[in-house]
């Protein structure tokens, strides 16, 4: 059996310390499993960067394998390119992209330089999996360091529409470079859609069936392959001493009033405002839900240092402010906002305290809050998950109420639905989403892309 090499900027940790991002817990999930050598950075910045010693660390099962970063890639390679240039543009949001060819150079640098770093640890049987947009052009990078093994590289994020990827500077220069590739995997159908006619327009591809692309005597595979967690583990966390004590915490609290939860690092992809507003909007069209219904918003930090994440905080801080100003009672506050972050054992507890999930990015890859909060629901009275027609999570969920998360109104509504729906529609819509994203988990989800990989890797190597 070769072995797993996995590539991507955030690495570990291996236990659940309360660290937001669903890349980091997916590979987790999934890497624990397969068993294999995680690369990437280390989370250090040192004046050595790239160039200092590889850190070790990890479990005899999976190992990690780290390097630093300059502050000059720091600022060029993630704060850059990876986050004010490709995140907004991958989330449609060209208003906010920053293009600097400063930042693109930098990115250009970093891949080239983890690269070199990486080709010396690789055996000649490894079958090695990129991951996420910090990582686009890795493969090309390898290739041309003559490595053969089967490389496949998987997007977290969505993958817009070609008319809007299209405004990035050099962006058929970058697709193309992800050629290198020999599968390339998306969160969703749209998602791998999108690419393919991104390809064919731009690069005069040719779609040949299955997913499969030829382009210059080349062929790639790209597909969806939607991502999925430990739905069983998660479903037992959701009862360990820890998430009990959390579940008892808030129901006492809330002495049979009811509760939505959000829980999302705070971005202006997660669409927060826009929730906040609506919630704002349900106790405006519906004031029966006054001193009845409240909203916790889970909210860490995200990339502080960036304009767009700390302007995002503050205006968060303003609605808060208006809305509890405006609506709270003696002894009901209507939204409590928490910037602080929990363990996913302890979010699992408080996911199963909350009857409704509110899971409304204005554009999300997949959303892995969405299938933890079912995971962790009673089977014998589960809640409802309110979900955004825009999180790649949708495709797979078409019992959640889905919802456009611009329409306050229309979100209003469906929180109005989802607070009085009888139990039995309730568990019916329960079941059918928890048997899918159980069937459909984490390790299912590596074995299908790995197995394509192995297979796409066969045949080129043939
Ligand atoms: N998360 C966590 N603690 C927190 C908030 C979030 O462990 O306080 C985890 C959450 O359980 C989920 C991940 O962070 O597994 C977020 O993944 P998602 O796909 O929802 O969004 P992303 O952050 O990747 O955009
Ligand atoms: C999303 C991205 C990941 C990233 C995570 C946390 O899940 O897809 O690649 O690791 O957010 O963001 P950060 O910038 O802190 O790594």
């Amino acid at each position: 059996m070769s072995r797993l090499v996995v590539v991507s900027n955030r690495v570990g940790p291996l236990t659940d310390t309360g660290r937001a991002g669903g890349l980091a817990v997916a590979l987790v999930d999934a890497l624990t499993e397969t068993g294999g050598l995680w690369f990437g950075w280390s989370g250090e910045i040192s004046e050595e960067g790239s160039f200092g010693n590889l850190k070790q660390a990890g479990t005899r099962k999976v190992s990690m394998t780290t390097v630093d970063m300059t502050q000059a890639d720091y600022d060029e390679f993630y704060a850059g390119y990876s986050n004010k240039t490709l995140w907004p543009v991958l989330h449609y949001r060209l208003d906010l992209a920053v293009f600097d060819r400063r930042l693109e150079d930098g990115y250009r640098r970093v891949n080239e330089r983890f690269a070199t770093r990486l080709r010396p640890l690789l055996e000649q049987d490894d079958i090695v999996w990129v991951h996420d947009y910090h990582f686009l052009p890795f493969a090309a990078e390898l290739r041309g360091m003559e490595v053969e093994n089967p490389l496949g590289f998987f997007l977290h994020v969505p993958f817009p529409a070609p008319e809007v990827l299209a405004g990035l500077p050099n962006a058929a220069t970058l697709v193309r470079r992800m050629l290198a590739y020999d599968v390339i995997g998306f969160q969703s159908r749209r998602d791998a859609a999108n690419f393919r006619r991104f390809v064919v327009e731009e690069l005069d591809a040719v779609e040949t069936g299955d997913g499969e692309l030829a382009v210059g005597g080349q062929r790639v595979v790209a597909r969806a392959f939607p991502i999925g967690i430990d739905a069983a583990g998660f479903a037992r966390q959701a009862t360990t001493p820890e998430a009990r004590r959390q579940t008892g915490r808030v129901e006492k609290l809330l002495a049979g009033r009811q509760q939505i939860i959000g829980v999302d690092r705070i971005d202006y992809s997660k669409g927060l405002p826009e929730r906040f507003r609506a919630f704002g909007r349900l106790l405006d069209d519906y004031p029966e839900n006054r001193g009845q219904v409240s909203l916790m918003q889970v909210a860490p930090p995200s990339r502080a240092d960036l304009d767009a994440y700390a302007e995002i905080r503050r205006e968060l801080e303003e609605l808060t402010g208006n809305i509890n100003g405006r609506f709270a009672d003696l002894d009901w506050t209507p939204i409590r906002y928490m910037t602080r972050s929990f363990t996913r054992r302890a979010l699992a507890g408080l996911y199963r305290a909350s009857r409704v999930a509110l899971v409304t990015p204005l554009r999300d890859g997949m959303n892995l809050v969405a299938k933890e909060y079912v995971a962790a629901q009673r089977a014998e009275d589960p809640g409802v998950v309110v979900l955004s027609r825009f999180a790649g999570a949708a495709e797979g969920m078409p019992e959640a109420l889905i919802v456009n998360p611009h329409s306050a109104e229309g979100v209003a509504a469906s929180l109005q639905t989802a607070l009085n729906m009888p139990l039995d529609e309730r568990r019916d819509r329960w079941q059918a989403i928890f048997d899918r994203i159980c069937e459909n988990d984490a390790s299912a989800w590596a074995d299908s892309f790995l197995e394509t990989l192995r297979e796409t890797g066969r045949q080129r190597a043939g």
